[in-house]
């Protein structure tokens, strides 16, 4: 099996975790697209879904399932999203498509984080993919330098601008052995909108694609 194989195994797999007659959380990404697909199979089921991107709602819409926003619900029973790096502890990093900080905002909402994602995602320690934070444009250069201090390159992601209007910076050489704590220093930075780090908001559940079928995780 291919990685989009892969992608879509895990997207089909993850429809077992979408209670009836929900409203859903949804992220971002290929490995989203393909639930979202395999979604609107079902989409008599459910209520309809909220969205993490401008992307998934143009997607989710396409196939005719309705989109609310934030402030319409309170809880989501599930939250069902990528990952680019995803840990033994279900802590991941994510943001590789821009969208981090909704899909932080989106995953606070919900009883529980199922992470989709082919089995290059699954690594030891984070850090081999560059970390994507979200800035603010104004303090792109100083959190730049806060990251050189602790040993990570940073580089601003050059024509991006994410839906909130802000930049991102893509930091190299970190090697995250505490994801949790990282993740409470670099939000307190001045400028940091979000960072790519979810270790509070880590995954409860991750289903991994292999060439030999759905791994389920629980963490
Ligand atoms: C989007 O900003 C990301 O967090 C994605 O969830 C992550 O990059 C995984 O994307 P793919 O499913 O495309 O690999």
């Amino acid at each position: 099996m291919n990685q989009d194989e892969l992608k879509a195994l895990v997207g089909r797999a993850a429809l077992d975790y979408v209670p009836e007659g929900a409203i859903v959380g949804v992220g971002t990404g290929s490995t989203v697209n393909c639930f979202i697909d395999a979604l609107a199979s079902q989409k008599q089921r459910i209520r309809g879904a909220v969205s993490s991107s401008v992307a998934s709602t143009a997607r989710l819409q396409s196939h005719g399932i309705r989109v609310f926003e934030t402030h319409e619900v309170e809880r989501l029973p599930v939250y069902i999203d990528g990952a680019d790096e995803i840990d033994g502890s279900g802590c991941m990093i994510k943001g590789g498509g821009a969208a981090l900080t909704r899909e932080k905002i989106v995953a606070d909402l919900a009883d529980r984080f199922v992470c989709i994602a082919d089995a290059s995602k699954r690594v030891d320690v984070l850090g081999r993919f560059p970390l994507p934070v979200e800035v603010v444009p104004m303090a792109a250069a100083q959190v730049a330098r806060r990251f050189a201090a602790i040993g990570g390159t940073a580089k601003l992601r050059v024509g991006v601008v994410t839906d909130n209007g802000q930049q991102i910076l893509d930091v190299s050489g970190l090697a995250i052995a505490d994801p949790l704590a990282m993740e409470a220093e670099i939000n307190q930075w001045p400028g940091v909108l979000c960072v790519g780090i979810f270790a509070r908001h880590r995954a409860s559940i991750c289903l991994l694609g292999t060439p030999e079928g759905v791994q389920t995780l629980s963490f």
